[in-house]
């Protein structure tokens, strides 16, 4: 007779909470870190936190009636010969095709266009969907330049150079084989069903002098029409926005470590950068030290 040891319930960690040691099995286990989607689980500080000063005597009320509270927002007014203008100031972020389909990237176009503000393409480059039905589209440059080609550049109402992403500053990306469709691979001129990496970082340049090149050559392909964003996640907000400026930026996207993502390590997601919150005090103080406050 064979004697089969009862199953028992592992014991409680003092130290480690259950989920994590639930994770340090399944590592073990099959001997592969964590890739998720989504954004941090944790709890940081959010915009739902803001709590606003109200009009009193220092700043005069709007009389409700007779008169507007403007909501618009003019991008790209620094250098850039057709800026934009956004009527609120909340936008659809870059999100890449494979991760999203045509579909989906239809329908935030139409919505962003109802609300007249923008869209942003993403990793895989710019899709007939978005490019249709977008009245703003923000083309990004990405350091895998996936689908990139200078005709989409010039296609585009502005350019968002990728430094990084909030959920995963300084890390590149993972769009998993299931996605890989014929049309995906086609764009990426890369094989269906297999697991794409993006890189982590430019292959053309390495720190803001050369920044300024790649910038320079980005307006000159666009005619200087195009407003040129530079987006970083949440790390040294007050240096990366003042090398941003310094490189030539119009627009400084900063993206918070909260941010969702497509697909990127765990331990990326929830433990690397800053809340967005945290990062906009030193961003701003970065532009007023530079005298660039509301021109970039
Ligand atoms: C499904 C998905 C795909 C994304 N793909 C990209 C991408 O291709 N390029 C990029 O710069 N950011 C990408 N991101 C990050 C978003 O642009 C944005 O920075 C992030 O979602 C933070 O905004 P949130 O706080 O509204 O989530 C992606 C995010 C999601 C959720």
């Amino acid at each position: 007779m064979t004697y089969h040891n009862p199953p028992t319930t592992p014991r409680k960690s003092a130290t480690f909470d259950d989920y994590t040691m639930s994770e340090i099995r399944r590592a073990a286990a099959t001997g592969v870190y964590d890739i998720r989607g989504g954004g941090a689980k944790r709890k940081v500080p959010h915009f739902d936190d803001l709590l606003f000063l109200d009009a009193s005597i220092s700043r005069y009320p709007l009389e409700g009636y007779r008169e507007s509270c403007g909501t618009n927002v003019v991008l790209g007014s620094r250098f850039a010969k057709k800026p934009i203008e956004l009527k609120i100031p909340i936008t659809i972020a870059g999100m890449s095709f494979g991760l999203l389909s045509g579909p989906a990237k239809e329908a935030l176009g139409r919505g962003a266009s109802l609300s007249g503000t923008s869209t942003t393409t993403g990793d895989g480059g710019m899709t007939e969907e978005e490019r249709g039905h977008s009245s703003i589209l923000v083309y990004q440059y990405l350091p895998s330049r996936y689908g990139m080609n200078p005709r989409d550049l010039r296609r585009a109402d502005a350019i968002e150079v990728v430094v990084g992403q909030g959920a995963k500053p300084g890390g590149g990306g993972m769009l998993l084989g299931q996605k890989i469709s014929d049309r995906v691979a086609d764009m990426r001129t890369l094989p269906k069903g297999i697991d794409q990496r993006s890189v982590c970082r430019h292959p053309d340049w390495t720190g803001p002098d050369d920044l300024e090149i790649k910038i320079g050559e980005l307006r000159e392909i666009t005619d200087w029409e195009k407003p040129i964003y530079v987006k970083v996640g949440g790390a040294r907000p007050y240096y990366d926005t003042a090398l941003a400026v310094k490189s030539g930026a119009d627009v400084v996207v900063l993206d918070g470590m909260q941010g969702g993502t497509a697909a990127t390590q765990e331990v990326f997601i929830e433990n690397v950068g800053l809340p967005t919150l945290a990062c906009i005090r030193p961003a701003v103080q970065a532009l007023q030290d530079l005298g660039m406050h509301r021109k970039v």
